[in-house]
């Protein structure tokens, strides 16, 4: 399935790219998804987090980086 329309990317397209994207933002830079009209994100962020889920070691923390940032400075 279409994901994409502005940059003709499908749900397999994302599974396969989660596999070596740490963050969605990453997949971004990577597929372009989400970077035109914007009204595919909801729906490739979905995608991107049920791919990254099934994967045993998806790399992502569940800990916002800020905490983590703040925590190495005490
Ligand atoms: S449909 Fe994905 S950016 Fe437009």
């Amino acid at each position: 399935m279409i994901v994409c329309l502005c940059h003709n990317v499908s749900t397999g397209d994302i599974a396969r790219e989660a596999a070596g994207c740490c963050s969605f933002e990453s997949l971004q830079e990577q597929t372009m998804v989400g970077m035109s009209c914007g009204a595919c994100v909801s729906c490739a962020r979905d995608t991107f987090h049920e791919h990254k889920a099934d994967q045993p070691d998806s790399g992502e923390s569940l800990v916002p980086a800020f905490l983590t940032q703040a925590a190495a400075h005490v």
